[in-house]
């Protein structure tokens, strides 16, 4: 039987987001810059790593607080090896309803097949330009656009529903976004323009390389005809736009200029195993894989879960949204990175 919890400001609990490694093959500017995640830094030992049976039992008495939707990240979460059997003992659980993956899409010719095979059926496919030697430049690993095209083709012509995430940054991708949704346009692909956060200790965020999504729309209007689509769930993040002719739609996630925290139902567990109830949490997360390896009960996990839960009062990004929009600045923060 389910016992719906809320928090400290009545959200109840409905996703887990469970970052699966803290490696990437990709070194994105504003996520894992290359001078800080060089050859030499060290990552997570394995054992350091939540086990996939750990992450099972995680999720299981998790549903029983209400969490229905599971999803999959990173680092890049197809790095972890065998992730398949992860999704196949998730799939398995009485209450989850939905698994997601978010990727960056290069490995989905390698491991998609299985996937599917588990039980996937959604990948967010992280992709912030088309322009070849552009998305070059931003994932420093010299990985064209039209490779993840071709992954994202892929992974549709084996029955997955595929989004495209891009996250926006003034000056830089900014014009990658008429030609963008013209394309995943023509492909009826959902692409989802997302507003640049500051999340991480150092991606070199201020709100003057933020495209907002007024500003977005403002450019869309101008080369398309669409119309606005009705939220679909409690919560919903992005903002949907249909296209009149063909029915194609594509999103905005406001993170920045109109936040969501106040409908944010969203748990997150870090790989190496802590719990956050925000992407921009500054106070590190309980340690949820040292309880449980001290030989916890499912019955203490799930008080624990409930504790946390309960005093969760987390609403930075309407804070910050609070000092950026309304006074064009904001006091410098520190945090750590949680995976996104
Ligand atoms: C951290 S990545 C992990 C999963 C996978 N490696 C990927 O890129 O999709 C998850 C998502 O967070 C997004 N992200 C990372 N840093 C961000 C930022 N500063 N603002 C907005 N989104 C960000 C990425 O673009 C990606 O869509
Ligand atoms: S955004 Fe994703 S692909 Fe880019 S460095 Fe971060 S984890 Fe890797």
């Amino acid at each position: 039987m389910v016992k719906q919890i809320t928090d400290k400001l009545g959200r109840p609990i409905r996703d887990l987001r469970l970052s699966v490694t803290d490696r990437c093959n990709f070194r994105c500017d504003y996520c894992m810059p290359k001078e800080i995640f060089g050859d030499d830094f060290v990552f997570l030992p394995k054992d350091e790593l939540l086990t996939f049976s750990e992450m099972e039992r995680i999720a299981r008495v998790y549903t029983r607080l209400g969490v229905k939707k599971i999803r999959i990240t990173g680092g890049e979460p197809l790095m972890r090896r065998d992730l398949y059997k992860l999704i196949a003992a998730l799939n398995e659980i009485d209450g989850v309803e939905d698994i997601g993956l978010t990727t960056n899409g290069l490995l989905l010719k390698k491991h998609g097949q299985k996937l599917y095979d588990a039980g996937l059926r959604r990948i967010n496919v992280s992709l912030d330009a088309i322009d070849n030697e552009l998305f070059q430049s931003i994932n420093n690993r010299n990985i064209k656009a039209d490779t993840i095209l071709e992954q994202i083709d892929y992974a549709v012509s084996i029955g997955f529903k595929v989004k495209v995430n891009v996250v926006v940054q003034k000056g830089i991708n900014d014009d990658q976004i008429i030609p963008m949704i013209q394309y995943f346009k023509d492909k009826n692909i959902v692409v989802r323009f997302i507003e640049f956060m500051d999340v991480g200790n150092d991606n070199g965020w201020d709100f003057s390389k933020v495209v907002t999504k007024d500003e977005m729309l403002a450019m869309v209007e101008d080369e398309f005809d669409i119309e606005a689509v009705e939220p679909k769930y409690y919560g919903e993040v992005a903002k949907y736009y249909r296209h009149k002719d063909n029915g194609a739609q594509f999103g905005l996630i406001t993170s920045v200029s109109q936040s969501f925290c106040s409908t944010c139902t969203r748990a997150r567990l870090s790989s190496d195993g802590k719990f956050y109830g925000c992407l921009f949490s500054t106070v590190d997360g309980f340690n949820v894989k040292e309880f449980m390896r001290s030989g916890k009960t499912d019955d203490e996990l799930q008080a624990k879960f409930e504790e946390l839960w309960h005093i969760r009062d987390d609403r930075y990004s309407d804070e910050r949204t609070e000092q950026t929009v309304a006074n064009r600045r904001r006091k410098k923060i520190n945090m750590n990175y949680i995976g996104g």
